[in-house]
């Protein structure tokens, strides 16, 4: 039997199947991810562009690296790989996705039951006093209406907490899966590279490059994400 076979298996005995994504799940739509030769993090240094520090420090460049990802964003979408998981969630073989992208691609798609772990980058705050702004104010630099402090993006910058609803439902969505399904992720970020281990379910993961500490899976398929999904989609198509 083909590891795609026995994913399909999986599938179909499954309850509860939760699917986690990363930026990996969303390069095929022309969106770069971070750590990959041609990612964010291989000409920008995070620490200058995502942090508390930087949005208080050098308020232009940080302004200046999300205004760059909103309007990349503008001209991207999502592709067949998050349409098949939307279709996924509707035939009631996916149950749930938790992602750590913030490009809003798998509600677009029409997934419903989403946790976006990392926030999203299409919505607007004070990082003062909180109250939401508009993505026009944020992108011509104004300050906020109520209090003059700076606009930012709903996403977590590193050393900020994870939004405490996404990740509780995450977590308790992956606990009772009995199977997870991880895609296109380096596993490298804290706390959502834990989550795949907090699972008693089968541990499925599809990524272009295999993590050397990606063990604990029990099945591993190296590829691109939609290509994989649509190989995947295909078998089941048949077995249903
Ligand atoms: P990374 O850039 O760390 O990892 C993306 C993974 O996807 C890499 O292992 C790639 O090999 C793989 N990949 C790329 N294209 C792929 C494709 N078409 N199909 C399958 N795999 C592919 O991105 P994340 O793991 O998502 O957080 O990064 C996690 C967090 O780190 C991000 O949410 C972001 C970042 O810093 C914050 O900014 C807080």
């Amino acid at each position: 039997m083909s590891k795609i076979e026995t994913v399909v298996d999986w599938l179909l005995s499954s309850n509860k199947t939760v699917v986690l994504t990363g930026a990996g799940m969303s390069t095929e739509s022309g969106v770069p991810d971070f750590r990959s030769a041609s990612g964010w993090w291989t000409k920008t240094d995070p620490q200058k562009v995502a942090t508390v520090d930087a949005l208080k420090t050098d308020y232009p460049l940080f302004h200046e690296f999300y205004s760059m990802r909103i309007q990349l964003l503008e001209k991207c979408a999502p592709h067949k790989g998050h349409y098949i998981l939307a279709d996924w969630e509707k035939k009631g073989v996916l149950h749930h996705l938790a992602t750590q992208n913030v490009d809003g691609f798998h509600l677009q798609a029409g997934n419903k039951n989403v946790d976006e772990l990392h926030g999203s980058i299409y919505t607007f705050r004070c990082h003062s006093c909180g109250r939401s702004a508009a993505k026009e104010a944020f992108l011509a630099m104004e300050s906020c209406a109520y209090c003059n402090g700076r606009l930012r993006p709903n996403v977590v910058l590193f050393g900020e907490m994870l939004p405490e609803k996404a990740w509780m439902s995450a977590l308790s969505n992956i606990q009772r899966a009995d199977v997870v399904i991880v895609i296109g992720t380096s596993l490298e970020v804290y706390p959502v590279n834990q989550l795949p281990m907090m699972t008693k379910g089968k541990k499925v993961y599809i990524n272009k490059e295999i993590a050397s500490h990606a063990t604990y899976f029990d099945c591993i398929l190296e590829g691109k994400a939609k290509e994989v999904l649509l190989e995947i989609n295909e078998q089941l198509e048949k077995r249903r």
